[in-house]
């Protein structure tokens, strides 16, 4: 077989780039290791960007966002039983949109299958051949088969864990990792979001993360330490421990019930550069990770998609590779700083084990420069509704 880009991975950022390509006319095969219903049976994050919804738009997929997606002009910080509001749109003139990930990965299969774009499942074996030289191809195994692509570049979405990034030389490759010594307990329930903007605590028991998907579903977090398990929480206690991370007036106000899902997500910052090689591309989590704090995933994807479909354009269209000999720069400026942003509001929102009190009187300091100072939140407001491509 032979195609312009093959994409290796069926998550949100193979998928926003392959909708994007194809759009322009450029082919391009997704390869997924899994099914679609695994795909989409993975709960994930919600919290979106302009930068991503304009993608989402310009890859003619955000019917079903706008209709359904709920627009958030601003965040609440609750700090013991102190809590301040940072609105986003009297700093930045921005809003975020709250639409879970889950659907909006399917909004992009839905558009894929639509457009007769080919997706092949349950891939095996994915191996990268060539990527240093000018005819890379891939090769895995399909449906018991033996199978090759030919292609010009070659995507790598398939996640931290996929074979893209490793197949970069370590003699080439960077690693950047800092990983947190507490994980995030996720619950998910049919149950009217205690507030209507997100409520991010800092409590003397740890981080709590109130959030929503449509305002009949929930979404809470609750910092945990990274020897439990999930199986070992019940619902009852989830609800008990949220409460008592919660300002006292809020706390009243919970609807709890049973969990629809829930898991336990460790906490990492991680990072390789280059994000290119030859006629490799790493997109998204397949070149870096960022602890959910800053809600900048799958916004950090986006990015990478931006730079990576512009460059692609450009080189299809102008004949100029400049775009994607920029694309690791590019890409990578903005990475860091998403991962600085992620960074801080970790550390200021989370209790470490060896916290001593003078570490605990700085994130109290941290907290009231943000909650007294306009130019604090303004930069808080800036880096989470996104920083411009
Ligand atoms: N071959 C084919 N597909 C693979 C392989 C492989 N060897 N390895 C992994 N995959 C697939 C996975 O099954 C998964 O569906 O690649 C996909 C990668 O998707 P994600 O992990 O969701 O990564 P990405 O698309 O970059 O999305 C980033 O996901 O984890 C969240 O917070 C993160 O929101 C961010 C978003
Ligand atoms: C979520 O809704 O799952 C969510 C929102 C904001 C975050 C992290 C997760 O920072």
């Amino acid at each position: 077989m032979r195609s312009q880009v093959v994409i290796i991975g069926g998550g949100p950022s193979g998928l926003l780039l392959g909708q994007l390509l194809h759009r322009k006319g450029i082919d391009a095969v997704v390869l997924e290791r899994k099914t679609r219903d695994y795909v989409l049976g993975r709960i994930r994050a919600g919290v979106l960007e302009t930068g991503f919804v304009n993608l989402m738009r310009e890859a003619g997929v955000a019917e079903r966002m706008d209709a359904e997606s709920i627009v958030h002009d601003g965040t609440v910080i609750a700090y013991g039983e102190d809590q301040f509001r940072v609105d986003f749109v009297e700093a930045t003139g921005e809003s975020v949109l709250v639409y879970g990930q889950t659907e909006l990965t399917r909004d992009l299969y839905d558009a894929r299958e639509a457009c007769g774009a080919e997706t092949l499942f349950n891939v095996d074996n994915v191996v990268i051949n060539g990527a240093d030289s000018d005819a890379p191809y891939v090769t895995f195994t399909h449906e018991g088969t033996e199978k090759r692509i030919d292609c010009d570049f070659i995507a790598g979405c398939d996640g931290f864990h996929g074979v893209s990034r490793q197949t970069i030389p370590l003699t080439v490759r960077k690693e950047y990792e800092k990983v947190y010594p507490f994980g995030w307990l996720g619950l998910l329930s049919d149950t009217p979001p205690v507030h209507e903007e997100l409520i991010y605590s800092n409590s003397e028991r740890g981080f709590a993360l109130c959030s929503q998907r449509s305002w009949t579903r929930s979404r809470y977090y609750i910092q945990c330490s990274l020897s439990d398990h999930a199986e070992d929480w019940s619902d009852q206690m989830f609800w008990d421990e949220l409460r008592r991370r919660l300002p006292a007036e809020t706390a009243e106000t919970l609807v709890t019930g049973p969990s629809i899902e829930k898991s336990i997500a460790p906490l990492r910052s991680f990072v390789t550069e280059p994000m290119r090689w030859g006629r490799l591309f790493l997109c998204g989590d397949a070149a870096h990770i960022v602890p959910p704090t800053g809600a900048k995933g799958l916004n950090t994807a986006a990015s990478d998609i931006h730079y990576l479909y512009h460059g692609l354009m450009q080189f299809y269209e102008e004949k100029d590779s400049e775009g994607i000999d920029r694309y690791s720069e590019k890409a990578l400026a903005r990475i860091w700083k998403a991962e600085r942003f992620s960074w801080n509001t970790t550390m200021m929102l989370h209790r470490f084990p060896d916290m001593n009190g003078f570490d605990l009187k700085m994130q109290r300091a941290d907290l009231e420069f943000l909650r007294d100072n306009h130019d604090a939140q303004k930069v808080f407001a800036t880096n989470y509704v996104g920083l411009p491509f």
